[in-house]
């Protein structure tokens, strides 16, 4: 089966007052039909910023897409009129973003905005469109929805709103939802409350989706596939159980050193603690490979010219000059 979503050579670049931000550098990617991607990178690193471009919804100025392909079901999507991106958007190609609160209306009631993009896309009636949507807040675990249909967004939880989003990026059953940090903010017990609403919804709809995530634990156990991303790289993409067992860059290495075991607490937002150095600069990134300056197994040539993506294994690929 073709891949649901490949992006080839991907940069999303922002015009700012310091100079260009490459925040998505020519990244490769692909998504199977059916399966989860991880994608795992410490903040800062384009994650949200490669999503967007995918929704086309980098904000203009200071962000534009400077070149790739963006391939869904094999049709370009920035090839696309405006005006057909509006129609793909949270019909075929959802989007959970990362911060709630931003995405839904604090103006309207939620049952409402479940159902108003039920009845922007699928062209139902108010009636139906409004029953439709108690249906699916029903889905992803909303106690008592006919009644919570009726609560503004700042009378329900954090984890009560997510709930609310997923059921908004699934209500259309998207070909491929877009997961950006959708359990970051919330406590334990209900990430993984969330996380297995996502992977049932996904058995009953077949969506296709890409989790955005810090936490390794998640893609191990959600995902069928990892990328991971370095300072708008894409570092190593590979079947999860590769990139778990065997991982070739030394930040991939670094970054499973750093899970968190029992007797060791991690630093900051989860890891990176055992990998030395800072989060890049963006404006100051060295000559050559982007982690060089922290990486354990730097080499002269490492300096002098950008390494590329390469597959080493089918379907396992790494940007290190280790393996050329
Ligand atoms: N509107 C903007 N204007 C200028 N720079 C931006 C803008 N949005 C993002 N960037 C820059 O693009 C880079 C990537 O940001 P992005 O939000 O994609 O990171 P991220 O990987 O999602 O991080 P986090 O894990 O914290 O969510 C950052 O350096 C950020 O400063
Ligand atoms: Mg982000």
């Amino acid at each position: 089966m073709p891949p649901i979503l490949q992006i080839k050579n991907l940069s999303t670049h922002f015009e700012t007052a310091r100079g260009t931000v490459k925040a998505v550098d020519g990244v490769d990617l692909c998504v199977n039909e059916g399966d989860t991607l991880g994608i795992a990178g410490e903040s800062g690193c384009g994650k949200t910023v490669l999503a967007l471009s995918v929704m086309r919804l980098v904000p203009r100025p200071p962000g534009r897409i400077v070149s790739g392909r963006i391939l869904f079901e094999g049709e370009d999507l920035l090839a696309f009129p405006e005006e057909e991106m509006r129609r793909i958007r949270g019909k075929r190609i959802s989007m959970i973003f990362q911060e709630p609160m931003s995405s839904l209306n604090p103006v309207f009631r939620i049952g409402d905005q479940v159902a108003e993009t039920l009845r922007l896309h699928e062209g139902l009636s108010s009636a139906e469109a409004h029953h439709r949507a108690v249906e699916m807040l029903r889905l992803v675990g909303i106690p008592a929805p006919e009644t919570r249909a009726r609560d503004y967004p700042h009378q329900m939880s954090g984890g009560m709103r997510q709930r609310v989003m997923i059921a908004m990026a699934l209500s259309c059953r998207p070909r491929l939802m877009l997961a950006d940090e959708p359990t970051t903010a919330l406590d334990v017990t209900i990430q993984a409350q969330i996380l297995e609403l996502i992977q049932g919804l996904k058995r009953e709809v077949g969506t296709s989706v890409v989790l955005i995530t810090h936490d390794l634990g998640v893609i191990a156990e959600a995902a069928q596939a990892a990328a991971v991303m370095y300072a708008g790289w894409v570092v190593e993409q590979g079947p999860v159980e590769r990139i778990f067992s065997s991982p070739l860059h030394p930040y991939t290495v670094g970054l499973m050193n750093s899970i968190p075991r029992i007797g060791r607490r991690p630093a900051g937002n989860g890891y990176l603690n055992v990998i030395p150095g800072t989060i890049p600069n963006l404006l100051e990134l060295p000559s050559g490979c982007k982690f060089r300056d922290r990486c354990a197994r730097v080499m002269p040539v490492c300096a002098e010219k950008k390494p590329a993506l390469l597959e080493k294994t089918p379907g396992h690929s790494v940007r290190c000059w280790l393996y050329v």
